[in-house]
């Protein structure tokens, strides 16, 4: 069914053509209001037409930059590329060129002729008719953008080297005069410095900052979203949907949608509320697809290597005999779900988990034991960031890896 048919005739929506997880999501799409009250699509709109401007999206991971781009330009309006499509040894404007399909030929063959006169001529004859063939590859690279009305997605932009970063960010300051229009998308804390803090684009930029999604964001996608099902949810439930799904407007989707096939709304006229049994089983069902962190939370509940020696353990109310590191993730996956906690509150949560037991970890121990995770955590590969320990407060960085630890297999 084309999931984009209008409400109103007899076609029911299906789950699937409703919560969208892995691309736009046409029926659940959110609009945000982003600082000074407009919405990031506005705003997107707005600045993407301005001559002489470079577009900076700077948000953290899965929070949408990449569906904003596609709601407010439309995928086949701009031709995307990652940080690392770009190597040191190609000239920016050729890659691109290859990609759409734009015929350099002529280019290539007058640099080969000039480089055989160049053997003749002297060193710098040759570099000038070089560069002014780069900048003939530029100029039709850019007509042709503007021909088809097309924009630069330069996504990951991180990913690029930091030279390439810079070569990349003088070729556009010129082409964006000519009217080539550009995004560019980054990570927070990642460094895309030679754009953001390049003087030569100086006044030439346009910020867009997405902040992480809050819980009253995040519900309206569930509650859109039952609503295109014909099924008005409670709000306590599309509220601890959004409490569970903690920033990620993904994680929201991925709920819904398991929740939606555990309801069977495809099949059932009138679908019942969902218990909280129901909902424990949607979040089951939702961290199945996350198997990556299960890698992750095991070798941070390990903790450091041991050397041989055995570490002390604690007995939890629930019997469990867990060392300083397991206690520690078990702390931070305990009820409620949140973004950032204290090491106090890791402490009392800690308390709790311990019960009546005579021996519990100090303060020191388990400051300590946090600042060790970090470590293994900063020695590791990206997918290992989960969080961040800084200020005496642990950051989730990595909605899905908390979501991981509450829900998933350990
Ligand atoms: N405005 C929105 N309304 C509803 N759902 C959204 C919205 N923005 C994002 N999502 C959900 O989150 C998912 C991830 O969004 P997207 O891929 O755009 O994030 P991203 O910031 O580009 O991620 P990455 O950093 O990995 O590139 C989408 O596929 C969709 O399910
Ligand atoms: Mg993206």
């Amino acid at each position: 069914m084309d999931s984009s048919y209008p409400r109103g005739d007899n076609l029911k929506l299906r789950v699937k053509d409703v919560f969208i997880a892995g691309a736009l999501p046409i029926h659940t799409y959110i609009f945000r209001k982003s600082e000074f009250g407009l919405t990031y699509e506005f705003r997107l709109q707005n600045v993407i037409d301005m001559v002489g401007f470079l577009t900076s999206i700077v948000g953290p991971s899965k929070t949408g930059k990449t569906v904003l781009c596609d709601k407010v330009i439309g995928q086949n309006h701009y031709v995307d590329f990652i940080g690392n499509d770009f190597k040191d040894t190609e000239d920016f404007w050729v890659t691109i060129a290859n990609r759409v399909g734009i015929s350099l030929e002529r280019d290539h063959t007058e640099i080969r002729k000039i480089e055989g006169q160049g053997l003749a001529g002297t060193k710098e004859e040759i570099t000038t008719s070089i560069t002014e063939s780069f900048h003939s590859n530029k100029d039709k690279v850019i007509q042709y953008f503007i021909n088809n009305d097309l924009v630069l997605l330069l996504d990951d932009f991180h990913y690029a080297s930091s030279e390439k970063q810079l070569e990349i960010a003088y070729q556009l300051k010129d082409a964006i005069r000519k009217g080539f229009r550009t995004i560019i998308i980054s990570l927070p804390h990642r460094s895309d410095d030679a754009i953001r803090k390049n003087t030569d684009l100086g006044g030439r930029l346009n910020l867009i900052n997405i902040e992480p999604w809050n819980k009253d964001e995040l519900r309206e996608i569930a509650v859109a979203g039952f609503g295109k099902l014909d099924m008005e949810i409670d709000l306590t439930i599309a509220d601890n949907i959004a409490q569970e799904s903690l920033s990620s407007p993904q994680l929201m989707q991925s709920i819904c949608y398991n929740l939606g096939m555990l309801l069977n709304i495809d099949n059932t006229a009138t679908p019942v509320m969902p218990d909280q049994g129901l909902l424990v089983k949607a979040y089951r069902m939702t961290s199945l697809n996350l198997l990556a962190y299960q890698e992750v939370a095991r070798k941070l509940k390990t903790g450091p290597n041991p050397r041989g020696q055995k570490r002390k353990t604690y007995m939890t109310i629930k019997k469990e005999e867990v060392d300083i590191y397991e206690l520690l993730l078990k702390a931070i996956a305990e009820d409620p779900p949140t973004v950032s906690l204290s090491t106090d509150s890791i402490k009392r949560r800690i308390d709790v988990l311990l019960g009546d037991a005579a021996d519990k970890p100090d303060r020191v121990k388990i400051k300590t034991a946090i600042d060790q995770v970090q470590s293994i955590i900063q020695s590791s590969e990206p997918v290992y960031q989960v969080f961040e320990y800084k200020d005496d407060e642990v950051y989730i960085l990595e909605p899905l890896f908390l979501f991981y630890l509450r829900w998933g297999i350990l």
